[in-house]
């Protein structure tokens, strides 16, 4: 814990990992200095509705879909792209809504999802060595120098590709491609021989019955715009420190600080030093935030981190992403739940079952297993039920594309159908298919959780 004042640029008097070398200080002052005066991406009054909603979730009273790309780039920046990872999360929402008749805040990993953490600075290819590809934000993917040298300038496009990418959620949210009549055709094509179609159809098919007698009884999309319109909140790793402070702002009504970069952001798993810069950017931002956990963390850590970044113990601040891999998370997550329970924190517990599955194949390519995924998500939800405490949210690296870039689920894929279809620009992500089969697995085992608190409203 630190005593010293917070301001939003106090982070930089304590060791920052994981950001890029830029080659000029000036260059790099300059767009910060463009960036401070842009329009916000979101308003504090948002997530504070966010916050609001995580704080149901964390006492079982909802759940949180924290999902999409591992990381976004310039060049997949369509339409079409948007709209099918946004149908994903709508499908999902809606299959562990009607398992678990809990509401349930959907957040994307969208609309700034642009810099990544690597584990070595440099990437060496045939004796050539290069600074590696920290996302889009940074530099470019292509093995040149001139791609891999950090571009500061890279920062306006991703801000400007974030505003667009918000500009058409908030209108697939709103503008009736969220509308409940709609469910039926939030499948992609390419599900159609999806086993559980079946399943979704008659789920789909159910709700229309349930729209058509709350018709009759005089509830419709004019009377409850619920039925037509849903709150997606946007989300990224607070990774980029120049640019999280170039956008974080005062808020007028509470004069609080926000990070308006995204309603929620979140500390990744390399750079949670408790007296590091983003435990220290982080800890004074208002918004909603969560904080990635993996197996090395132990109970005490964690209480130093909770005590940094949730002082006041306030409900909805602070999510707790466990990503422990599906071998350690029965090891390492009952004592830290088991030390949160015992201090009365008030913190969200959140799985992220992909990033401690990660494996790479012998030709080379990254990939987790359908199988290892769920064993995770399981336990997950078996610990916390032994504990008495909630599994509020799940955290999942997932695409509307038709991808093959994890093996396993309903279609069996294997590691040799991985190139077909193999386009992420950093981690594996889920498939539609393997979302859905997820989805339908998850909304079964939350509807037993003996913490789930069903609102009767
Ligand atoms: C991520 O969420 O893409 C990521 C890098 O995760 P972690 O920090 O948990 O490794
Ligand atoms: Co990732």
């Amino acid at each position: 814990m630190t005593d010293t004042p917070w301001t939003p640029e106090s982070w930089r008097g304590k060791p920052a990992r994981q950001q890029p070398a830029y080659p000029s200080a000036a260059a790099l002052a300059r767009v910060e200095n463009e960036l401070a005066t842009y329009p916000p991406l979101v308003f504090a009054q948002e997530a504070r509705a966010l916050q609001d909603g995580l704080a149901r979730a964390a006492v079982g009273e909802g759940f949180l879909l924290h999902g999409g790309d591992c990381a976004e780039n310039f060049t997949d920046f369509t339409a079409p792209r948007i709209r099918d990872t946004f149908k994903v999360l709508l499908q999902m929402a809606i299959v562990l809504t009607f398992g678990a008749a809990v509401p349930i805040v959907k957040v994307a990993r969208m609309a700034g999802q642009y810099a990544k953490p690597r584990s070595a600075d440099l990437e060496t290819r045939d004796g050539v060595s290069l600074p590696s590809y920290r996302g889009d934000i940074v530099n470019g993917i292509e093995f040149t120098k001139e791609a891999r040298t950090p571009d500061p300038q890279r920062m306006i496009t991703a801000y400007h590709h974030s505003a667009a990418t918000l500009n058409l959620l908030r209108a697939f949210a709103q503008g009736g491609l969220a509308d409940l009549h709609e469910v039926g055709r939030w499948n992609m094509g390419f599900v159609e021989s999806n086993p559980l179609r079946d399943r979704y159809q008659e789920m789909a098919e159910r709700i229309g019955e349930s729209l058509r007698f709350m018709e009759a009884m005089g509830i419709n999309s004019d009377t409850a715009p619920v039925i037509r319109e849903t709150s997606l909140y946007t989300s990224h790793e607070a990774l980029l420190l120049n640019y999280e402070q170039a956008l974080t702002r005062r808020d007028s009504i509470s004069g609080n600080w926000y990070d308006c970069s995204a309603h929620f952001v979140w500390i990744g798993e390399r750079t949670r030093g408790v007296d590091d810069a983003h435990v220290e950017f982080c800890r004074g931002i208002h918004n909603p935030i969560g904080l990635k956990v993996g197996p090395s963390m132990t109970g005490d850590a964690l209480m130093r981190l909770i005590d940094t970044l949730d002082p006041d113990n306030s409900p909805g601040r602070l999510s707790l992403i466990a990503r422990m891999g599906a071998d350690a998370i029965g090891q390492v997550l009952p004592d830290l739940v088991r030390a949160v329970r015992r201090e009365g924190r008030a913190a969200l517990w959140v799985c992220d079952p992909m990033h401690g599955n990660t494996v790479t194949t012998s030709t080379g390519l990254k990939t987790r297993d359908f199988a290892a995924v769920m064993r995770e998500l399981s336990r997950f939800l078996d610990v916390h039920q032994a504990e008495g405490s909630h599994p509020g949210g799940i955290h999942l690296e997932m695409t509307g594309e038709n991808v093959t870039e994890c093996t396993g689920g309903a279609y069996g894929l294997s590691e040799e159908d991985l190139t077909r279809r193999y386009r992420t620009y950093c981690d594996p992500r889920l498939n539609a298919d393997q979302v859905l089969e997820l989805a339908f697995l998850l909304a079964d085992s939350i509807r037993t959780l003996k913490t789930l608190r069903p609102s009767s409203r």
